[in-house]
């Protein structure tokens, strides 16, 4: 799931992300937008076995577009054909991460924005935003939603109420509490549930809700839940995800195969 994750645009697709700080502290891996990757050990482990029968040929971005496909696929969701032959990128950098990913407060202008500077469409961010049928986040991402909307103790009115009173047993102000499934009660099965959940107003992160905010992504979100139109998503969802992962791709004499991924040769 997290190697999903890691495709999350910046520069692109050259895995900077995976890369280790040359100063502590420095590298996209630490920005705090990216606090919660993991799996990096998994990623370690796919590069070791392919560089011992193949070295020097397969970067880690592709490992990373590869894994995002099969984390779909095992967790039941659709396959697409990934293009492989990116290089990967020399240079990693926290505050890139702070300042180009998008936020989970982000209303729909502010996505819309985000995603077209990367050459992506309105369809696009409603379809990509579907990759939130599986994972987690924290009770302190939504903690403003719940405990301090505008400033004065409100609650996010966007939020089903009832839905917002469970989350509030779980979750204290604050940030404390378990860990929170995106897509609550499906979090493991890559569906189009996700969907029902937005628009049912029972999506957790801002950005999701946010989906309802535009006549063609709310149509989108209503088309989705309305009927079992899971093939229609699954498609487009490897359409969008290849699109993704062609955004700033290395190719030719640019950057390097890496031999090692937290680390340029
Ligand atoms: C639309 C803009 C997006 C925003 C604002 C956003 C934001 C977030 C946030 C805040 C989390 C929770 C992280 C945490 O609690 O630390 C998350 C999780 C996740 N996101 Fe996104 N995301 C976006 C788009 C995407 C895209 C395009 C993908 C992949 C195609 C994606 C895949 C995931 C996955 C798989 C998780 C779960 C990770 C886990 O379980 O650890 N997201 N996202």
């Amino acid at each position: 799931m997290t190697t999903l994750k890691n495709v999350h645009f910046l520069k692109g697709c050259e895995a900077s992300v995976l890369l280790d700080a040359a100063e502590e502290g420095d590298a996209e891996k630490d920005a705090s937008s990216n606090f919660s990757l993991r799996g990096y050990d998994v990623v370690d482990d796919v590069k070791s076995a392919i560089e011992k029968s193949c070295p020097g040929v397969v970067s880690c971005a592709d490992i990373l577009a590869l894994a995002a496909r099969d984390a779909v696929r095992l967790t039941g969701g659709s396959s697409w054909k990934v293009e492989t032959g990116r290089r990967d990128g020399r240079i990693s950098l926290s505050k890139e991460a702070d300042e180009n990913l998008p936020s989970s407060n982000f209303n729909i202008a502010q996505l819309k924005q985000n995603f077209a500077f990367k050459g992506l469409t309105k369809k696009d961010l409603v379809v990509l935003s579907g990759a939130h049928t599986i994972g987690v986040t924290s009770c302190f991402v939504i903690n403003d939603r719940l405990y301090n909307f505008t400033g004065r103790s409100d609650t996010d009115p966007a939020l089903d109420p009832t839905f917002a009173s469970e989350l509030k047993k779980k979750c204290k102000p604050g940030g404390g509490g378990p860990v929170l499934e995106l897509d609550q009660g499906s979090s493991t099965v890559s569906d189009a549930h996700f969907y029902k959940a937005v628009r049912q107003n029972r999506g957790l992160l801002t950005s999701d809700a946010a989906l309802l905010n535009d006549p063609l992504t709310r149509a989108y979100v209503k088309r989705q839940s309305t009927s079992p139109v899971k093939a229609t998503f699954g498609k487009d969802f490897g359409k969008s995800m290849v699109k993704m992962g062609g955004i700033g791709v290395l190719t030719g004499n640019e950057g390097e195969i890496r031999k090692r991924c937290a680390f340029v040769n």
